[in-house]
């Protein structure tokens, strides 16, 4: 398709590798001859009409964003989007603009605000990004590995304290309903156990477990949750507390929280980024759109967003049994 003017929007959770993906699409973009827009906030801006033009040769706007957290063209949760009126009004903003096509980068949440602007018969891509690696069609979203790393870094810091102090420790990870950050975390940690909203569990099985490592002689107990767990782990902190002496390890609770979505994308994140960004490019010029792009076997691949929107979000399995075998 000859496409002359396209637009990019960050939606949803931020990403570390966001910046990197926009930076791709308006360089590629430019490079085909195509003059690239940015929305700002997401679909409330796009709604709302907040474009900013960027013109072909002053791709220099997105020079050294490859490094930065967070997304330069600001993100938000759309409700007004969610409805007829809030779609309607984003189309007639993206013809107000000569926009002929849209790259939407963001989660599972934003995959299913563009399947609706496809199903309306706008052309759009998206490019997934979220820490929660909950988005279906890629084996991993951008911002995943960053948000792993940062994870890492602050359990690793946790067991240093908990050893010197002969404790247990509760830290509880981002991820809404995935149990995928928790768990990547949680074995390149080397924990002593993960829970995860995916696998049930009884709040007996973790005091035993906390038992069993007292009686093993450890010196550290650390315990890696995904927030979307039930109980909570303030729940299983609240609970395990009072029974400190039975347990044999006294206990803190740490919330990483939102610390795990900023910081400076890895090498990983902004490459998978770029490749990601670059294909997006490609496939509206094919006139490929209503796809989701994602990154398997080492590949760009595409899946529609029907399929992508459907697929469950990953989780292995085999990762939580080898957890479970390498606690000791
Ligand atoms: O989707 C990314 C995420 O960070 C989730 O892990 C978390 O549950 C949620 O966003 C937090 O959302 P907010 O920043 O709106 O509080």
């Amino acid at each position: 398709m000859s496409l002359s003017r396209i637009a990019v929007l960050t939606s949803g959770g931020d990403a570390p590798g966001m910046n990197a993906a926009i930076r791709a699409v308006v360089r590629m973009g430019n490079h085909r001859g195509i003059d690239v827009l940015g929305v700002e906030d997401g679909y409330q801006g796009l709604l709302n009409g907040r474009i900013v033009p960027i013109a072909p040769g002053q791709s220099h706007w997105v020079e050294g964003i490859e490094r930065q957290g967070g997304t330069i063209l600001g993100t938000a949760r759309s409700d007004a989007f969610r409805s007829d009126q809030g779609q309607l009004a984003a189309l007639i903003q993206l013809d107000r603009h000569n926009i002929e096509a849209l790259v939407v980068i963001g989660g599972e949440g934003s995959s299913r605000g563009a399947q609706k602007l496809h199903q309306r018969g706008f052309p759009v891509v998206v490019i997934p990004a979220s820490i929660d690696n909950d988005v279906g069609g890629t084996a991993v979203a951008i911002g995943v590995d960053t948000a792993v790393n940062t994870a890492l870094d602050a359990i690793d810091r946790l067991k240093d304290t908990a050893t010197a102090f002969h404790r247990a420790f509760i830290v509880e990870v981002m991820g809404r309903d995935s149990g995928w950050l928790a768990l990547q975390a949680g074995v390149a940690a080397g924990v002593e156990m993960v829970l995860v909203p995916e696998v049930s569990f009884d709040i007996e099985t973790v005091v035993a477990r906390m038992k069993e490592t007292r009686a093993m002689g450890k010196t550290h107990f650390v315990l890696v949750t995904a927030e979307g767990i039930h109980p909570s782990a303030t729940a299983i902190h609240d609970l395990i507390r009072p029974r400190q002496d039975e347990i044999g390890f006294e206990s803190r609770l740490t919330i990483l929280g939102h610390i795990q979505r900023g910081g400076s994308p890895t090498a990983f994140d902004r490459l998978l980024a770029t490749q990601l960004a670059a294909r997006a490019v490609d496939e509206l010029m094919e006139e490929r759109a209503g796809t989701l792009i994602g990154f398997r076997n080492m590949r760009t691949i595409t899946t529609p967003l029907s399929e992508a929107i459907a697929e469950p979000h990953a989780f292995s399995e085999e990762m939580y049994r080898m957890a479970q075998i390498l606690a000791g």
